[in-house]
């Protein structure tokens, strides 16, 4: 039998990409679980329907407190994914938007303290890391959690925009919460996830689109140098269940490959696996693109969950080519609006 056999769970943001995947599994690791999401850019659609499966439509920014325990109530583990966010050319554009996290972590580690949720697994962000340590193109750093450390609130501490400021005070609630009051918690730095379900404004998808609408010349926002830590959902979510389950000191734990890509070879692999190539490269760095260079240092996760990634690059793109084209119409012409809109 599984810790998750029969377990009430909770997931708000369940119906988000990587939400979703995480209700898949839960599912299929026997809990029965709830839903809270506000569909402000999750998708019903994104959950396959199953008889221990719940979903409420709820805004946890705006709905009552007293509404907000009533629905946590009854739930062991709690997993925290709501929250508005979006890829760099969300962040950068949203600042007010983005800041409303703050809010909505407050309320949401509140009320699962309150209507006795026993563990919190929050589901926090690489940007909660400074970004002076991601500035150098040749840079071969591996952030690690001491970085950001959330324990040591007499340092200076340093994120990435207002996004990322949330995120890292999210974290720092949390463990307060566990501080003051014995909830047990856990805090996931996921980096660039990716994967079937993700939308255009993350940057893997959103160099899918633009080859799947053989957009010629082909754009790349910045200079196409900059390089992530890209990571496949799966992967993400695995090690989001191993923490929730062997983690409970409100401490971080970083989620990625350790290994980092630049965005030019990644729109190289997309353009061999589709088999099509654009005649004309423009580079674009006008355009949002965030840190220069930026990995995660997985060696916390894998010492104390005994989780490595399993999906290497080429295997994530193709699963994620075959979702994306297998799912959207090719209409011939880049939609602006969606590679900024979430
Ligand atoms: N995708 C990534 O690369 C990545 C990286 C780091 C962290 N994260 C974090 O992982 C989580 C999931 O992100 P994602 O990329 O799957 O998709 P996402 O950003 O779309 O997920 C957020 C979910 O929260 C819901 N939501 C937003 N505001 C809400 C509110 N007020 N009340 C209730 N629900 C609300 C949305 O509808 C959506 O389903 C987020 O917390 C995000 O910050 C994602």
């Amino acid at each position: 039998m599984s810790f998750w056999d029969g377990k009430n769970v909770m997931v708000t943001g369940g119906a988000s990409f990587i939400g979703s995947h995480l209700v898949d599994d839960l599912i299929a690791l026997g809990a029965n679980v709830s839903v809270v999401d506000d569909l402000s850019s999750g998708k019903l659609a994104n959950l396959t329907p199953n008889p221990r499966l719940k979903f409420k439509k709820m805004d946890l920014e705006t709905a009552s407190m007293t509404a907000i325990k009533k629905v946590f109530k009854g739930n062991e583990v709690l997993f925290h994914l709501a929250a508005v966010h979006g890829g760099r050319g969300y962040i950068d554009t949203h600042p007010a938007d983005c800041s409303s996290n703050f809010a909505i972590d407050h309320r949401v580690f509140d009320a699962a303290c309150a209507s006795g949720v026993e563990r919190v697994a929050f589901a926090s962000s690489a940007c909660a890391y400074p970004p002076r340590l991601q500035e150098s193109f040749s840079s071969d750093y591996l952030l690690k959690e001491s970085d950001s450390d959330i324990g040591k609130l007499k340092e200076p501490l340093s994120a990435d925009l207002e996004y990322g400021w949330a995120k890292l005070m999210g974290e720092v609630q949390l463990r307060s919460f566990v501080r003051q009051y014995g909830m047990k918690g856990v805090n996931l730095r996921f980096v660039t996830a990716y994967g079937p379900r993700e939308n255009e404004t993350h940057a893997i998808v959103a160099l899918i689109h633009k080859a799947h609408e053989r957009m010629d010349p082909y754009e790349i926002w910045g200079t196409g140098e900059q390089s992530r830590d890209f990571t496949y959902v799966t992967d993400i979510v695995t090690g989001t269940i191993l923490a929730a389950e062997k983690v409970s000191d409100g401490g971080s734990i970083n989620l990625g490959t350790g290994v980092r890509y630049r965005l030019k070879d990644v729109a190289e692999e997309i353009f061999g696996i589709m088999d099509w190539r654009p005649k004309g490269m423009k580079f674009d760095p006008s355009k949002p693109t965030g840190v220069v260079s930026r990995a995660l240092d997985i060696s916390r996760a894998s010492r104390l969950l005994g989780w490595e990634p399993k999906v290497g690059l080429k295997e994530g793109l193709q699963k994620t080519i075959g979702w994306y084209t297998s799912t959207h119409k090719r209409k011939g012409r880049i939609n602006e609006k969606i590679l900024l809109e979430r």
